[in-house]
C-alpha cells in the first residue's frame, strides 16, 4: 500500500501552469474574500436526550427524534434488504471486476520475483443477475450437502464472490462466520472450531495454507473455493484435503442452478453474522451480529452521505471481514451504487502489482466514493509530500502556496471554503493529485481508528473532497458516530448516526467526569439498533461491557474515552486499557503519546511500553527508511544496511530527538517521552500479525516478539525482593486509586509509597 500513492507526474502540469498559476492565485486571492462569505459555524448536529440506564451525558442526531433501524419499510434483514434491492436497481450495474489480460512475473534487482498483471476493463453484473447467483449458491449449498442448521464460514480476500456467497448464506438462513484473511493459523483454527462451521468458503491462495492445516479442522466437512481467472485446479492439494468436499464456487452455482431449493429467509434478530475481530489481546472473539444490526447501521450511514445514489461507484479495497468495509458495501448494496472490486497491490497505475504502462484500478474505475483507515491516508499524505519535496522549484512554492490558501479556506476563515480561487488552485496544483485516485472522488469514508488533523487537512484539499469521518466498533457493527460532510473541523467524529445515542459515563478512575468543563467526559457507551448481539460463546465477557435497560435498549461500553463539543460533535481523545500507570504515579496514555510521535518524520510505526514498575517508559520504533538513510548519508554515517544503520548509536539517538521535538509540540509531558528507543528495521505488516488488518498495531503481540528488547530497555534483573517490594507499592497505590484523581499531582503521593 506504500508504493501506490507515492507517484504521480502532476509536477510536470504545474511547471506549465504555474506562472498563471501565481498571478492568478494573487488576483483572485484579492478579490475572492470580498465576494465570497459565509460560514457554516453553530450548526447543532447533535442534541442531549433522556435515556434510561446508567445515568451519564447522552447525545441523538439532531435531525431524527426517534432512532431509524430500516433503510426503507419491509427491509428488516439483510436477506430483504438485498432482495428488495435488486428488484429496484435490476437492470443497473452492481459487482465489477478487472479481467486479467496477461500475468508475467519480473525479477528485481535483490533477485526475488514479483508477479506482475495487465488488467482489463472492468466487467460488470447487474443487480438482477447478483441476484440469481446468491439464490443459485444458496441452493447449491443445501444440495452439496451443507446443513443449514450449521454456520458457513468466508476466509478471503475481497471480491465480488464474497458478497455473492455471504447474501447466498442469507437466503437459507444460515449464519456466516468471517475470519481475517491475514489472521494467523491458531485465530483460523480457534474461530472455526468454536462455531463449529462446517463449509468453508475461501479462495485459492487460503485454500493453499489450510493443507498445513487441514487435520485441526475437525468441524469442516465442505470446502468451496473461489475460481482465479487462470483456474489451475492443484490436484495435490485437493489429496491432502482428502477427508473433505472440495468443490469450486462454479460447480456451486451450477448445482444450485439444476435443482433450485425454495430460500428460508431468516429474520431480524437472527444472528447473521459471526465476526472475529482480531482484537489487540489474546485470541480473536466472535462478535454475534444480527441482521438488524446490518440494516440499521446501513440506513445510517445512507443519511450521511450526501446525495448518495445509483450514479456512485465506490471502490471496494480493504478486507470485508473487517466490520468497516462489510458496513461501507451494505451501504453501496442499499443505495443501489456500482462496487468495483480492486486490492491494496492493484489500487493505482504505480501499485506493487500493476505492470508498469498499464492502468490500476482506481484510473480505470474513476470512483465516485471510497473508504480508507487512516493509515491509509497518512501514507498517501506523506508519498506526495515526499513527491513535492524531491522535486523543490517552482512546484514545491507553489504546492506550498496553493496548500495555505487552501488550509485557510477550509480552517473557516472568513472568506468561505469555496468559490473561485478554489477551482483555480484544484486546476493549477491539485488535479493531478486527484488523478491518482481517477479523478472523481465526492466522498470518502474514513474509519478503523482516529485521523489525524493533519491528514484529514491534505486530503480534504488534496482530494477536494469531505472526508466523513466514522467511529464504530464490530460490537456496533460499525455504527456509532459519523462525521457530516459539510464539517471541516479536523479531529471529531460527527454527531451520533440516527441509528442509535450515545452517552457519556463518568470514568472516575480515569478522571474523566461527565461534570467536566468546558465539555462533558467520560467513557463512550453506545445504545440502540447497531448494537450487536454480544460474543459467541463467551458470556462473561458479553456481560462486562453490554448492558440492556429498564427499557430494553442494550448499550455497548466500548472503552473509549470521549467528550462532546457543544454542537453534539464526539471527539475520542483516550483509550481506557491503553492507560498505565507508572512507578511513581504518573498515568500514561499509550495510544495519545503514540499517536504524537507518529508524526515525526521518521516514524513508519511506534509502540510505546511502560509498566508499574518503572517511572519511565520506552518504545519500539520502525523508521522510515528513506528518511533515515537520507539523514545518514547527509550525515556521513556509514551502514551496510537498514538493520545495521538501525543498531547504530546516531540513528537511535537522531531519532529520539525527533521524537522529543514532536512530543514537546504535541505538549507531552517529559515522562511520557520514551527514555530509551530501540529501530527496528522490519515493517509491521498484518502478515506478520503485528498489526490489525486496520494496521493497528497489536501490543501483546508485538510484547511477545520483542521480549529479549524490551527487557533490556530495563535493565535490571528482577530479583525476588525487588519483586516482593514492588506487589507492596503498587498495592499501595492501588487502594488510594479511588481517591485520587488523574490531575492530582500524584508525585506527593508515590514518594509516600516509596519511601
Ligand atoms: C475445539 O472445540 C472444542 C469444544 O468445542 C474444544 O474442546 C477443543 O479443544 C477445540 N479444539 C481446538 C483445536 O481448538
Ligand atoms: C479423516 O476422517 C477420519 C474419520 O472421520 C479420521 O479418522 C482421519 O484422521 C481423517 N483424516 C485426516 C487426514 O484428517
Ligand atoms: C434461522 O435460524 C435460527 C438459528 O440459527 C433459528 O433460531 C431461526 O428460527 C431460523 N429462522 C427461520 C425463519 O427459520
Amino acid at each position: 500500500m506504500l508504493d501506490s500513492f507515492q507517484s504521480g507526474d502532476f509536477l510536470s502540469v504545474l511547471k506549465s501552469y504555474g506562472v498563471y498559476g501565481i498571478v492568478g492565485a494573487i488576483v483572485v486571492g484579492i478579490l475572492v474574500p470580498i465576494l465570497f462569505k459565509g460560514s457554516k459555524r453553530g450548526k447543532q448536529r447533535g442534541v442531549p436526550v433522556n435515556v434510561g440506564g446508567e445515568a451519564g451525558y447522552a447525545v441523538r442526531n439532531a435531525r431524527v427524534t426517534e432512532l431509524i433501524d430500516v433503510p426503507w419499510k419491509g427491509a428488516t434483514t439483510m436477506a430483504a434488504l438485498f432482495e428488495l434491492s435488486c428488484k429496484k436497481h435490476s437492470r443497473n450495474r452492481f459487482l465489477g471486476t478487472r479481467k486479467l489480460i496477461e500475468k508475467e512475473f519480473v525479477t528485481a534487482s535483490d533477485g526475488r520475483k514479483y508477479e506482475k498483471l495487465h488488467l482489463g476493463d472492468y466487467e460488470w453484473q447487474t443487480y438482477g443477475e447478483v441476484f440469481n447467483r446468491a439464490s443459485n449458491f444458496a441452493s447449491g449449498l443445501v444440495k452439496l450437502g451443507h446443513d443449514v442448521d450449521t454456520r458457513a464460514a468466508i476466509f478471503s480476500e475481497t471480491r465480488a464472490e464474497w458478497l455473492i456467497a455471504f447474501q447466498g448464506c442469507f437466503r437459507q438462513n444460515i449464519t456466516v462466520v468471517t475470519v481475517y484473511a491475514s489472521l494467523g493459523e491458531d485465530a483460523l483454527i480457534h474461530s472455526l472450531n468454536e462455531t463449529s462451521a462446517t463449509t468453508l468458503i475461501c479462495d485459492s491462495k487460503q485454500l493453499k495454507k489450510l493443507a498445513a492445516i487441514s487435520t485441526s479442522l475437525k468441524t469442516i466437512q465442505n470446502v468451496i473455493c473461489f475460481e482465479d481467472d487462470e483456474s489451475s485446479k492443484d490436484t495435490g492439494l485437493s489429496e491432502s484435503l482428502s477427508n473433505l468436499t472440495v468443490a469450486s464456487f462454479s460447480e456451486v452455482e451450477r448445482l444450485g442452478k439444476t435443482s433450485p431449493v425454495p430460500a428460508n429467509l431468516p429474520s431480524k434478530n437472527g444472528i447473521a453474522v459471526i465476526m472475529y475481530t482480531s482484537g489487540s489481546t489474546g485470541l480473536p472473539k466472535g462478535v454475534m451480529v444480527t441482521h438488524g444490526n446490518i440494516v440499521a447501521t446501513a440506513a445510517a450511514v445512507m443519511t450521511v452521505i450526501p446525495g448518495i445514489d445509483s450514479k456512485d461507484v465506490y471502490l471496494a479495497y480493504l478486507p470485508l471481514a473487517h466490520v468497516f468495509e462489510l458496513a461501507a458495501e451494505s451501504v453501496m448494496l442499499t443505495a443501489g451504487c456500482r462496487i468495483g472490486y480492486s486490492s491494496p497491490l492493484t489500487f493505482t497505475d504505480t501499485s506493487n502489482k500493476i505492470k508498469k504502462g498499464t492502468k490500476g484500478d482506481a484510473s480505470v474505475l474513476k470512483p465516485t466514493l471510497m473508504a480508507a483507515v487512516p493509515a491509509i491516508l497518512d501514507r498517501v499524505r506523506d508519498g506526495v509530500l515526499k513527491k513535492v519535496e524531491d522535486t523543490g522549484g517552482l512546484v514545491k512554492t507553489l504546492f506550498d502556496v496553493g496548500y495555505k490558501r487552501r488550509l485557510a479556506a477550509v480552517e473557516g476563515s472568513w472568506f468561505g471554503a469555496w468559490g473561485l480561487e478554489k477551482m483555480l488552485w484544484d486546476f493549477v496544483v491539485f488535479k493531478k493529485i486527484r488523478a491518482l485516485l481517477g479523478g472523481h472522488i465526492r466522498f470518502m469514508l474514513c474509519g478503523g481508528a482516529p485521523l489525524s488533523g493533519n491528514s484529514q487537512h491534505f486530503i480534504n484539499i488534496c482530494m477536494g473532497a469531505p472526508i466523513g469521518q466514522g467511529y464504530g466498533l464490530t460490537e456496533t457493527f460499525a455504527g456509532a458516530a459519523f462525521s457530516e460532510a459539510d464539517d471541516t473541523m479536523v479531529g471529531r467524529v460527527g454527531p451520533p448516526l440516527p441509528c442509535c445515542y450515545i452517552k457519556l459515563v463518568s470514568w472516575e478512575e480515569g478522571g474523566y467526569l461527565t461534570s467536566d468543563k468546558p465539555m462533558p467526559r467520560g467513557e463512550i457507551v453506545v445504545g440502540g439498533h447497531s448494537v450487536t448481539a454480544g460474543y459467541f460463546n463467551n458470556q462473561e465477557k458479553t456481560n462486562e461491557v453490554y448492558k440492556v435497560d429498564e427499557m430494553g435498549m442494550r448499550w455497548f461500553y466500548s472503552g473509549d474515552i470521549g467528550r462532546f463539543h457543544p454542537d453534539g460533535c464526539l471527539e475520542i481523545i483516550d483509550r481506557k486499557k491503553d492507560i498505565v500507570k507508572l512507578q511513581h504515579g504518573e498515568y500514561i496514555s499509550l495510544g495519545k503519546v503514540e499517536s504524537a510521535l507518529m508524526s515525526s518524520n521518521y516514524v513508519d510505526n511506534v509502540m510505546l511500553h511502560a509498566d508499574p514498575f518503572h517511572s519511565y517508559c520506552v518504545a519500539l520504533v520502525v523508521p522510515v527508511h528513506q528518511a533515515l538513510e537520507k539523514w545518514a548519508k547527509e550525515a556521513g554515517i556509514e551502514f551496510q544496511d537498514l538493520s545495521d544503520l538501525c543498531e547504530k548509536a546516531e540513528a537511535v539517538n537522531e531519532v529520539q530527538q525527533s521524537l522529543s521535538k514532536v512530543g514537546k509540540a504535541s505538549k507531552l509531558d517529559k515522562f511520557e517521552l520514551p527514555s530509551k528507543i530501540k529501530l527496528l528495521a522490519e515493517p509491521w505488516t498484518p502478515e506478520s500479525g503485528l498489526v490489525t488488518a486496520a494496521l493497528k498495531i497489536k501490543r501483546e503481540q508485538i510484547k511477545a516478539k520483542f521480549k529479549t528488547e524490551l527487557t533490556k530497555f530495563f535493565g535490571l534483573i528482577l530479583s525476588s525482593w525487588l519483586v516482593g517490594w514492588m506487589i507492596l507499592v503498587s498495592m499501595v497505590d492501588v487502594s488510594e486509586l479511588s481517591a485520587t484523581s488523574r490531575s492530582v499531582p500524584v508525585r506527593k503521593r508515590s514518594s509516600v509509597a516509596l519511601t
